[in-house]
């Protein structure tokens, strides 16, 4: 590893697992100082322990993204022990199998809730403090299903659309202050969530990826680690699409 992130305090939210556990294994052996927030403490503290075993400093801290209060204790958290915040990786999110007429009012909120007002919030927390060190940089998880369409998961398909636009318009607002923000488009990529989907549903994915295979979370976490690194410094308001050429097509 090159230190590519040495000086840097990173904020992962969803960090426990899946893409965003890759996300702090990546940094971490990239010199960064580690932050994961997430809902399952226990599975954060576990991948804590052994970034902490392997030389990182890391913290876990529990975070609910849905809620403002949990977010400012968060960020206060990590200014307090590690002194200051500067990289957001918003990649907590859930999925949700249904379609515009199934979807209820109460599956609709909650999926906003976590994957759209969550992103915002983090931003929202964060950015101040970006401010104090001087600058920062914001990567925004959303999906390939943030720019194309699919039949079945109408709620899953707007948040994803939001954050994109969510990403870019942030990135306009702070353009000027040394802070960037872009957002991230992964394909089928294989996490805890992507599993839950059905056998068929997987195959028929696997199809339409021309690679035909699932991403691996690495592959993910290391396009972020490029946006959040020095190497992007001119880089903001962009979309990394990591997808093994499905949008392509
Ligand atoms: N896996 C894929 O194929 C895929 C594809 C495109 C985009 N994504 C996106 O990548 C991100 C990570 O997904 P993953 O596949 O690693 O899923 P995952 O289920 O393995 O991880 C998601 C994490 O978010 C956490 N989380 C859920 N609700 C939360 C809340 N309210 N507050 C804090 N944490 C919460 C979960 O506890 C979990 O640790 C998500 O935003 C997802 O939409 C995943």
């Amino acid at each position: 590893m090159t230190g590519r992130l040495a000086g840097r305090i990173a904020l992962i939210s969803g960090g426990a697992s899946g893409i965003g556990a890759a996300h702090a294994r990546v940094f971490a052996a990239e010199g960064a100082k580690i932050v994961i927030g997430d809902i399952q403490e226990e599975m954060g503290a576990e991948l804590v322990a052994g970034l902490v075993a392997d030389g990182a400093s890391a913290l876990f801290l529990p975070l609910d993204v849905t809620s403002e209060e949990s977010w400012k204790a968060v960020v206060a958290e990590t200014v307090s022990q590690f002194g200051g915040l500067t990289s957001l990786i918003n990649n907590a999110g859930i999925g949700r199998g249904k379609d515009t007429e199934s979807e209820s009012v109460a599956g609709w909120d909650k999926v906003v809730a976590v994957n759209q007002t969550g992103v915002w919030l983090g931003m929202k927390t964060a950015i101040p403090e970006m401010r104090r060190a001087g600058g920062g940089a914001i990567v925004n998880i959303s999906s390939v299903y943030g720019i194309i369409g699919s039949a079945g998961m109408v709620a899953y398909h707007a948040t994803k659309g939001a954050v994109r636009l969510m990403s870019k318009a942030a990135a306009l607002e702070y353009a000027g202050q040394n802070i960037r923000v872009n957002s991230v488009h992964p394909g089928i990529i294989e996490t805890p969530l992507a599993l839950t989907l059905p056998d068929e549903y997987i195959a028929d994915l696997k199809g339409r990826t021309p690679m035909g295979r699932f991403g691996r979370p690495e592959e993910i976490a290391r396009g972020s680690l490029f946006l959040v690194s020095d190497d992007a410094s001119f880089v903001t308001g962009s979309e990394l699409v990591i997808d093994g050429g499905w949008t392509a097509q």
